[in-house]
């Protein structure tokens, strides 16, 4: 019999899942929900909620009748001013690990502290966590960018925080790290990066160290997806499927297999991970419906 087993940190992070909820739980309770930006990058996911009227708007296309929920990514100051205004109903579904990263850079901030964040400038948290500074905020993307903006700007007569984005690398960050105690010894240095994409891929790579066959679930163009597909390229024949369908379709050589493991990217809901996992069970029609991996490694 064929083993088939599906990592625990397999699609959605806490704070997206939390947000998904949240958007499909107003959805019980009223009509006329926006969302500030799609809610998360899937295409089901957002045309099923297209389907039930859900439609992601911009902050300047809000009206007063609408309710608006703000995602996991969250918003600067700016936007949560901008909806006071217009007087519409927000739901809040920031993830809490960045609410936590918009608290102390409005603290820093407010005692006068420069803000420096690790990070991508143009993706939406970084804009959100600057719309919490009320004071000079920078952003760099790597040690290189770090050292040449402590070379231009002269920070040595101010106080500094660093902070990161949720998704910064870490081993980069370790790297970032030298060069602040080098440059800014003075600096208040906090790891704000979130460890639900490393813990995600740290499972993935253990699961193909045992399975014969990894199956990645997740968008063909999502780059987390693919980093996914990659580590366990190193360990096993792994193959990359949009949903069940695309795991028909494609022309994985199942015979022979003993162990198969699935995982999937941040954007996958779990019902989509479900239906790959039953038409894998359906392919196969020889699995050990009792196997549990963790018991087995324990063994
Ligand atoms: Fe997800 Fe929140 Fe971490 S959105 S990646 S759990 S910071």
């Amino acid at each position: 019999k064929c083993k088939i087993c599906v990592a625990k940190t397999a699609g959605f992070c806490f704070g997206v899942d939390r947000a998904v909820k949240i958007v499909y739980n107003e959805l019980d309770n009223r009509n006329n929900v926006v969302t500030l930006g799609p809610i998360i990058h899937n295409p089901n996911v957002v045309s099923d909620l297209e389907a039930k009227g859900v439609y992601s708007t911009d902050v300047d296309k809000v009206t007063k009748d609408q309710t608006v929920v703000i995602r996991s990514h969250g918003v600067g100051l700016d936007v949560y001013e901008k909806l006071a205004k217009v007087g519409a109903e927000v739901i809040d579904a920031t993830c809490p690990f960045v609410a936590r990263i918009h608290k102390i850079a409005a603290e820093k901030s407010g005692e006068g502290y420069v803000i420096l964040i690790a990070g991508d400038e143009a993706h939406p948290e970084i804009m959100g966590i600057r719309g919490h500074c009320s004071g000079e905020s920078y952003v760099f993307s790597s040690c290189d960018d770090f050292e040449n903006l402590v070379k231009e700007k002269d920070f040595s007569s101010k106080k500094v925080a660093i902070l990161a984005q949720t998704t910064y690398n870490k081993n980069m960050w370790r790297k970032c790290e030298e060069l602040f105690e080098r440059y800014l010894p003075e600096a208040v240095v906090y790891n704000t990066i979130c460890s639900a994409t490393s813990e995600r891929q740290k499972e993935a790579a253990e699961l193909a160290k045992a399975a014969d066959i990894m199956i990645i679930v997740g968008g063909l163009h999502s780059s987390n997806t693919h980093k996914l597909k990659a580590i366990c390229d190193e360990y096993c024949k792994c193959w990359l499927v949009e949903d069940a369908e695309g795991l028909r379709a494609c022309d994985i050589d199942l015979s022979g297999a003993k162990f198969i493991g699935i995982s999937a990217g941040a954007s996958t809901p779990a019902y989509i991970i479900k239906e790959v996992q039953q038409t894998m069970s359906e392919m196969l029609n020889n699995v050990d419906e009792e196997f549990n991996f963790e018991e087995e490694l324990e063994k």
